[in-house]
């Protein structure tokens, strides 16, 4: 990863969306915080640099604010709204507030077709603005190559330096040429090659691994979801049995979870598996249990106790694999207003106990989940596993409410199951971030033939989200939902009433616990 592109970032919801961009553009990206120091920026020999946006003012006191060497790299920059002000501020420029909040679409019209930025790009393009500073004075020695309604200075050049500003959006989708605008820069101006793809990543990372762990041996807890998954396949790539993938069956896993598991990882991939059956043992401690944060305790505990013991069967080794994902290492930038600063997972904190003595082996923390995927598939991964949904670690036991008995998991399982086929035959499974059954222990009366039956409820999940932090429930078609419905209630024994979600989060939660 030779060549790459380093992203400060000013605290803007996009700043992530900016790398991604990159990225697809078969570039390396890197994003740093806003004062990074030049020096530090330097080591990295970057081809260009990108200022992102932020909620901030340039002028307000406590306005994050760059190293000014930034600007004697001898790198192009492009700033991108707050980016663009704060070159501006830097370099000669004035930022004043706004009489009108720029916000939403806009048109760009190109003054000067030669700037390079715009390259082979309309004269009149559809832009997304979100800001309410203005620049009113230009840097030195830039001129204006664009205007929108409300701005003369919608972008700006300094083409000898190879500067560039831009006041709208190009990460978002909202700007439809907005790849055109940043394939221009990373690729033309600051002349990088097409050399970041996961065929190129399998090599280095199989390097990197096999210098790092020599001739010790690595333990991976396999859960069977993407990320270990695919961590999985390319240590095993790299170091072959020197790794051990440990999976706990917890009976809390879906229908054919572990068979899977054994399947690929097992019989295709020959990779050392270390199988734990513990169904018996968690089910006794989730016994009578019928509160929530109980139950995730008493799980996360007997998973840890468990794989602990695993561990030691499995022999010393020296390190243990996590499949841990770029946005998890990102250092979020501590700004009033930046979202990321303030929502962290709750989910898998804690961890392993500290007298779990490994060095840690994260082969996928530079990668974002879509580049985790078409790193699966580059490493002979099936789809069933590369593009599966989230499944959270407690597993069923969230999607029963009360008590977590043998049975209900049976008649979970078997209604998941009948979601999961039909999601899968609509392909709507692979488009939407979940959809599972949950099962409501309270029965009400109905009939089937000429019985009357008193049983279960089985409620229908489906949410649409990035990153599970907020979610929309997803208008299922209604002839998805009456299959759903009357094969469920038909098929699963122990349910006769099925229901859909219509609860989107914030104020729900994904899964109902
Ligand atoms: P909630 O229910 O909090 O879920 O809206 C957000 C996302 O996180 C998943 N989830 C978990 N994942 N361990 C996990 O690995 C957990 O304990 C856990 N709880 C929830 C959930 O499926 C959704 O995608």
């Amino acid at each position: 990863m030779n060549e790459q592109i380093v992203i400060l970032d000013f605290g803007s919801q996009y700043t992530q969306v900016i790398a991604r961009r990159i990225r697809e553009c078969n570039v390396y990206s890197t994003i740093l915080r806003y004062d990074t120091p030049a020096a530090e920026i330097a080591r990295l020999k970057p081809k260009g640099l990108i200022l992102s946006g932020g909620p901030s003012s340039v002028y307000a006191e406590d306005a994050p604010m760059a190293d000014k060497a930034i600007f004697k790299l001898g790198i192009p920059v492009l700033g991108i709204c707050y980016g663009l002000q704060l070159l501006a501020h830097f370099l000669g420029g004035k930022v004043e507030r706004g009489q009108k909040r720029e916000y939403g679409k806009g048109m760009l019209m190109i003054r000067d077709t030669t700037c390079p930025l715009f390259k082979k790009l309309p004269a009149a393009l559809q832009v997304w603005n979100s800001h309410g500073d203005k620049l009113t004075k230009l840097p030195n020695g830039f001129k204006p190559v664009a205007v929108t309604e409300n701005s003369d200075y919608a972008a700006i050049e300094n083409r000898a330096r190879h500067f560039y500003g831009l006041q709208f959006h190009p990460e978002v989708v909202h700007t439809p040429k907005g790849r055109e605008i940043i394939t221009n820069f990373v690729h033309d101006i600051c002349g990088c090659g097409k050399n970041w793809t996961m065929h190129n990543y399998v090599e280095f990372a199989v390097k990197e691994i096999r210098d790092l762990v020599g001739k010790e041996k690595v333990i991976l807890g396999l859960s069977g979801g993407v990320d270990s998954s695919v961590a999985a396949a390319l240590i095993h790539e790299a170091i072959g049995d020197q790794l051990t993938c440990i999976f706990v069956n917890n009976g809390l896993l879906r229908a054919n979870e572990a068979d899977t598991v054994r399947k690929v990882f097992g019989r295709h991939f020959h990779i050392k598996l270390q199988y734990e059956e513990s169904t018996r043992l968690f089910l006794s401690k989730l016994k009578g249990i019928t509160d929530p944060e109980r139950k995730r305790k008493i799980i996360g505990k007997t998973f840890i106790d468990v794989f602990q013991a695993a561990t030691k069967r499995a022999g010393a080794a020296k390190f243990l694999a996590q499949g841990t994902l770029y946005p998890d290492v990102i250092e979020s930038v501590p700004i009033a207003g930046n979202p990321a600063a303030m929502i962290k997972s709750h989910h898998n904190v804690g961890g392993l106990p500290k007298s779990m003595k490994f060095e840690l082996l994260e082969p996928l923390k530079c990668l974002f989940k879509d580049e985790v995927r078409l790193l699966g598939l580059e490493l002979g991964l099936p789809k069933e596993i590369v593009y599966r949904q989230p499944f959270p670690g407690p597993g069923l036991a969230v999607r029963i409410l009360g008590e977590v008995t043998p049975k209900r998991c049976e008649i979970l399982r078997n209604a998941d199951s009948i979601v999961v086929e039909e999601m899968k035959s609509s392909e709507l499974y692979y488009k939407i971030w979940q959809s599972f059954a949950v099962l409501l222990p309270v029965r009400s009366v109905g009939v089937m033939g000429d019985e009357r039956t008193y049983e279960y409820t089985i409620a229908i999940r489906a949410v649409e989200s990035q990153d599970g932090m907020t979610a929309d429930w997803v208008k299922l078609p209604y002839d998805i939902l009456e299959k759903l419905s009357s094969r469920i209630i038909n098929e699963v024994k122990g349910v006769n009433r099925c229901v859909f979600d219509i609860t989107s989060k914030p104020p729900g939660t994904i899964e109902w616990e």
